[in-house]
């Protein structure tokens, strides 16, 4: 008869698989050693690497080497994958797994292969302009410029606990517009290339009338029972019963404090081989930008989640 492992301590679930988990940084962040992906975890394993994913929020498996159905099933072990978002140039997958989303530079035969080019991405949650945004997502490093395009990892936990009281104030109870028109780099989802500057540039902007959704600002991790501030990305946001002015300054606020606490977070250097898991649900992240002429992909699946509360 199988053990129940929520009886077992993480001390013990520790022994009895032979893993170890490393913290990156005392906020965020940790390394599982011991594992490979490509063959399927045993029960222990995985409510190992579950355990430490809810304490850590980010993960890190290096010198993973997976194919495509070795990283949906690894993925699949965390919850139900969503397809690969939309984006300025429609759905980029790996073919044959609509839910492997291809993040890539390069270009091949005159199209690109993946999405998100070279530019650097501001801190943000993925996909918080959906009712029900992913709860996980996890990059796997295909190929990488050795040096660049480092991704950073925030804990909102800390982010919402250490918050100016002024600030915590400001929000309390409100909620948070997310638009769905615009893709992190600024493109119109599926808008044929054309880009947030070329629409604002018509006079046909205003972030309080796009489409997407409203968040609470301070969210509860449904696991966990921690509250974390939900603020998705800078871009096209706006904050519940303010006029556009009043929101934008509070948010602009709360951004340069983020900001400010952001360099001091965990920033993950890739190899070919990483495996990184974060829990959209309480951690941030952004990207560095990297030269356009190096080769970067990565294959990202994204973990299905519920209405923040
Ligand atoms: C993302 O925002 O999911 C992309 C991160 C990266 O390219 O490192």
């Amino acid at each position: 008869m199988s053990a129940d492992l929520s009886l077992l301590s993480d001390e013990e679930l520790l022994e009895k698989t032979g893993l170890e988990v490393v913290p990156l940084t005392k906020d965020v962040g940790a390394e599982v050693l011991g594992v490979d992906l490509s063959s399927k975890l045993d029960k222990p394993t995985f409510e190992t690497i579950r355990r430490a994913w809810l304490e850590h929020g980010v993960l890190v498996i290096r010198n993973q080497s997976i194919d495509p159905d070795a990283f949906v099933a690894f993925s699949t072990r965390f919850g139900e994958l969503d397809n690969a978002p939309v984006m300025e140039n429609g759905r980029a997958f790996v073919d044959g797994y609509p839910e492997l989303f291809v993040i890539s530079n390069v270009v091949k035969n005159g199209l690109r292969i993946g999405s998100l080019g070279a530019r650097e991405l501001e801190w943000h949650t993925d996909m918080a302009y959906v009712d029900e945004p992913p709860m996980a997502s996890c990059l796997y490093a295909v190929e990488v410029p050795e040096g660049e395009g480092k991704t950073g990892f925030l804990n909102m936990y800390k982010a919402y606990a250490k918050l100016p009281a002024a600030l915590k104030d400001q929000i309390a109870g409100k909620a948070i517009k997310h638009d769905s028109v615009y893709t992190l780099d600024g493109y119109l989802r599926e808008g044929g290339g054309r880009t947030l500057e070329h629409v604002k540039a018509l006079g046909c902007f205003d972030v309080q009338k796009l489409p997407g959704a409203w968040h609470p600002a301070v969210r509860t991790h449904p696991e966990t029972g921690q509250e974390a501030l939900y603020i998705g990305r800078r871009q096209n946001t706006c904050v519940e019963g303010l006029n556009l002015r009043e929101s934008e300054e509070l948010l602009d606020a709360i951004w340069k404090y983020i900001n400010r606490i952001g360099k001091r977070t965990y920033h993950h250097e890739w190899q070919a081989g990483d495996v990184v898991i974060w829990d959209n649900r309480c951690i941030m992240h952004r990207r560095d930008a990297f030269p356009s002429a190096s080769r970067r992909v990565m294959h990202r699946t994204q973990m299905q989640g519920s209405r923040p509360i």
